[in-house]
């Protein structure tokens, strides 16, 4: 198996010369856009990997499957509902999502950043310091990985320069779609942004949602209906405005992040992670897409 990751690579290292670093957050545009690697963990708990699969990088979107699956443990699923929506919105992951008439929680879904900033505010904890240590807890509970932590560099650049994200928040302030102080809550949306993570630790998360919250020993990390709502969200809105080409080219549900990284889910069978920074015009990673496919075609993964 490691021998298929290995030449799946090597087929796919063209593709990095065809991307380009995410520079809207300085920091990001400082990594290699060369580098590439993917990890597949199954269920049985067994680890493939080649590339940089160990190398860190910032998990940016990818975060926010994780963070509406705690909103959904910390509100249940009818809260979550209420407060935001599930149809793909068919743009990009940063689109103000407003015409003339009230911007409405429904007319976004959590996957976009504007639904993802309404989600921080439904994670459990009085202060956005405990809810962000919550969430971090969390992510290193799904990967079993307890030195996972925040890169300060990326979070500094994130913060010192997210004005579209500090447009979108007060606009849903104004909207009425968030209480308290839009600060706070921007804060702890981009710290979860800027956790470092490895394609080997989105690999074992991405294997917990494939086997709807159960690890490979037996114990449970949140419950199944829980895994389905996030899969099923995943599928539709995970690669943003890409989402039906990825369903077509792979044809499992992921996610991807500014960062290169993507966490793909194969239910009942395994997770897969990919790190490849250089991105396509939609902010996925294009080298990581291009694998993917590859090894959809390969494991016939595709759930269609
Ligand atoms: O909010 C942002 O702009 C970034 N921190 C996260 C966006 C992102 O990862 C979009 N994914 N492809």
């Amino acid at each position: 198996m490691e021998e298929l990751l290995q030449q799946i690579l090597q087929e796919c290292r063209p593709y990095t010369g065809q991307g380009a670093l995410a520079s809207y957050i300085p920091e990001l545009a400082r990594q290699d856009p060369d580098r590439l690697g993917i990890a597949m963990f199954h269920k049985d708990g067994n680890m493939v990997e080649a590339g940089d699969s160990r190398r860190c990088f910032t998990i940016q979107s990818v975060m926010k499957p994780l963070l509406l699956l705690l909103a959904l443990q910390d509100n249940g699923r009818e809260t979550v509902r209420a407060h935001v929506g599930v149809e793909a919105t068919g743009k990009p992951f940063d689109a103000i999502n407003v015409a003339d008439n009230a911007l409405l929680a429904k007319h976004l879904n959590p996957m976009v950043n504007a639904g993802a900033i309404l989600m921080c505010q439904l994670v459990g904890g009085e202060t956005y310091d405990q809810r962000f240590a919550r969430l971090l807890g969390f992510i290193r509970r799904l990967a079993a990985n307890e030195k996972i932590d925040l890169d300060e560099e990326v979070y500094h650049s994130e913060k010192a320069t997210g004005s579209k994200n500090r447009a979108l928040a007060y606009l849903l302030k104004a909207h009425g779609l968030i209480r308290g102080d839009v600060e706070e809550l921007l804060d702890c949306y981009f710290r979860a942004c800027s956790i470092r993570v490895s394609a080997a630790d989105l690999a074992r998360i991405g294997c917990v949602l494939a086997c709807h919250g159960q690890l490979p020993d037996g114990q449970r990390l949140f419950p199944a209906a829980y895994g389905r709502f996030v899969n099923a969200n995943l599928m539709t809105c995970g690669m943003y405005d890409g989402s039906g080409d990825f369903a077509i080219r792979v044809g499992v549900p992921a996610k991807s992040g500014v960062g290169g990284g993507i966490m793909a889910v194969v239910p009942g069978r395994m997770g897969v992670g990919l790190f490849g920074p250089a991105l396509d015009e939609k902010g996925n990673s294009l080298a990581g897409i291009r694998a993917l496919e590859l090894l959809s075609a390969r494991l016939d993964l595709s759930v269609f």
